[in-house]
């Protein structure tokens, strides 16, 4: 069996994708845009972040997110922000006293998961003309910014992410979650880059993760077949990538090993006009409205 691999394109100019670009999206589940954003601009976003993690009190919070070992499961920490942005540890990050192995850049998982409405750079970052004709291209009329996310993968405890898919997370009715991944450094084989199984995001959703239930998190198991592993595609990125992903695509990373850091940002849309759960994880107070590309 050979090994599959994803479709990479020059990204356009406009934003807007191409007819060879729809369908190579439809037939995979995901798509890898090359140069999509500038490395000045992706310099400028991970400026930004290590700037808030200088701010941050590292003694102030000790919560720490690993997909692996679900540590984040019923923490208020993180089952409050979805409005906030919030500061997650590496399930590595500390020795047995509590002290932290790395320096702080060097500790944290991932900020989370309102920087594009909260924080002035990742809000400018995030609502480009260019990004907003892109998921009017994909025929989303009424999009809505649901979720973001700033991933450190640090060197050397940078945690692995097993396969699941986004929508398990970002559940709606009808599916209309898509994931925009930004690589603000080269993400390679060797510093834990994403894999997918494409093809795949055509089957039913498998999980749903941390639907509230009963004043509880919880994880529902829809189906509990496994992936089928032996079909993944590496989704290399040289700073500047974009890759987009549908939100049934599965896909996972290796932990991240060697020297260097691979920073991404992630966004991730839904299309307003559906149903949101009010028992889904992730959730926003009155006064954050869920916004578009524009003001509303
Ligand atoms: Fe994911």
């Amino acid at each position: 069996m050979t090994t599959p691999c994803l479709e990479s394109f020059a990204a356009p100019q406009d934003g807007r994708l191409t007819q060879n670009m729809l369908d190579a999206f439809d037939r995979d589940g995901v798509i890898i845009l090359r140069d999509f954003v500038r490395v000045s601009e992706c310099e400028r976003l991970r400026e930004r972040a290590l700037k808030l993690v200088d701010e941050f009190d590292e003694e102030s919070v000790r919560s720490i997110f690993s997909v692996i070992e679900q540590t984040q499961l019923n923490d208020d920490y993180f089952n409050d922000s979805g409005d906030k942005i919030r500061f997650f540890f590496e399930y590595g990050a500390f020795d047995e006293s509590g002290a932290l192995v790395q320096e702080k850049e060097h500790s944290l998982n991932k900020l989370g998961h309102a920087m594009h409405d909260l924080d002035p750079v990742f809000n400018e970052f995030s609502r480009t003309a260019k990004l907003a004709a892109l998921v009017e291209s994909l025929g989303y009329d009424d999009p809505g910014l649901l979720q973001s996310m700033y991933i450190f993968k640090p060197p050397r405890i940078g945690g692995e992410v097993s396969c699941h898919q986004d929508s398990t997370f970002l559940y709606t009715e009808p599916d209309s979650c898509i994931g925009f991944w930004f690589a603000l450094e080269d993400a390679t084989l060797e510093n834990g880059c994403m894999h997918f199984i494409p093809g795949v995001h055509k089957a039913p959703l498998k999980q749903r993760n941390f639907r509230q239930d009963d004043g509880k998190f919880v994880i529902e198991v829809l189906d509990d077949t496994p992936w089928p592993e032996d079909a993944t595609a590496p989704a290399a990125a040289p700073v500047g990538t974009l890759v987009i992903f549908k939100g049934r695509a599965p896909h996972m990373s290796g932990p991240n090993l060697s020297e260097k850091s691979r920073h991404a940002y992630t966004l991730h849309i839904i299309d307003k006009a559906g149903h949101y759960p009010a028992n889904n994880w992730l959730q926003r107070g009155p006064d954050m409205p869920l916004k578009g590309f524009g003001l509303s």
